[in-house]
């Protein structure tokens, strides 16, 4: 069924310099990497070997030195600088290690901000937000803190931040980092499910032997070089 899509998202011969003169590093070394709807891509490989950069750069946060990215039938390395939010914003959500919640914001305003950033309308913000909570099983916690949430909670809340505006494409790095087994292992079983549910695209960078469970593909990287 696979190879009868189209991928949502493609990086084709990618290679990332960092730095300049003797503290030039090759971050990554002529990697391609295609990501189809409603699949589970895994990415792994040492510490250091360029997994948050490809995805970074699967992510058009960052910009490759050579190759072309493209995501949801754009050709972004043809695109400007400012035609890259609007992609970020529309085709990928994201979530990181460090959750990147607002401290002084409750969980249901959290996702309220960026349903706002994505012009989403005032008045169905509350509602909105309240059911994106839901969906990562997190309704409860609508009013908490991120100082009062677990690290599970958090996650989820990022996760359901991700989610808003319902991007194709969801880049996860290290979801599970920081959680006890059980956390981890729910939360990589909401980006399966989601992936399978709704049809989303979803790569996750980890190191984590359960995140091999709910992969449906494998890439591993070592020093900037795809393994075959
Ligand atoms: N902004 C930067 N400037 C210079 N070098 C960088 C920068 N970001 C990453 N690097 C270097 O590029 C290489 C790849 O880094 P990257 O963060 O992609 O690895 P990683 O596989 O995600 O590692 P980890 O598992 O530790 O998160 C490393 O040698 C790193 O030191
Ligand atoms: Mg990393």
């Amino acid at each position: 069924m696979k190879n009868a899509t189209q991928p949502v998202l493609a990086v084709e011969g990618i290679s990332k310099l960092y730095g300049a003169g003797s503290n030039r590093v090759k971050a990554l070394d002529d990697v391609s990497v295609t990501l189809y709807p409603g699949e589970v891509l895994l990415i792994m490989g040492p510490s250091g070997s360029g997994k948050t950069t490809l995805l970074s750069i699967m992510g058009c946060i960052l910009r490759p030195t050579t190759g072309n990215v493209t995501v949801a039938g754009k050709c972004v390395s043809e695109l400007a600088e400012s035609a890259l939010p609007d992609i970020r914003r529309h085709d990928l959500g994201f979530v990181f290690q460090a959750f990147n919640l607002f401290n002084t914001l409750t969980a249901q305003e959290n996702v309220g901000v960026v349903l706002r950033l994505k012009g989403a309308p005032r008045r169905s913000i509350t509602a909105r937000s309240l059911a994106l909570l839901e969906q990562v099983g997190l309704a409860h916690r609508a009013n908490a803190y991120p100082r009062d949430m677990s690290g599970g909670e958090k996650q989820r809340t990022a996760l359901a931040r991700a989610l808003a505006g319902d991007p194709p494409i969801l880049l996860a790095d290290e979801p599970t980092a920081n959680l006890d087994s059980k956390t981890g292992h729910a939360v990589l079983a909401l980006l399966r499910n989601l992936a399978k549910e709704t049809g989303k695209a979803v790569a996750i960078v980890s190191h984590d032997p359960k995140a091999e469970a709910v992969a449906d593909r494998i890439i591993e990287i070592q020093d900037g070089r795809l393994l075959s």
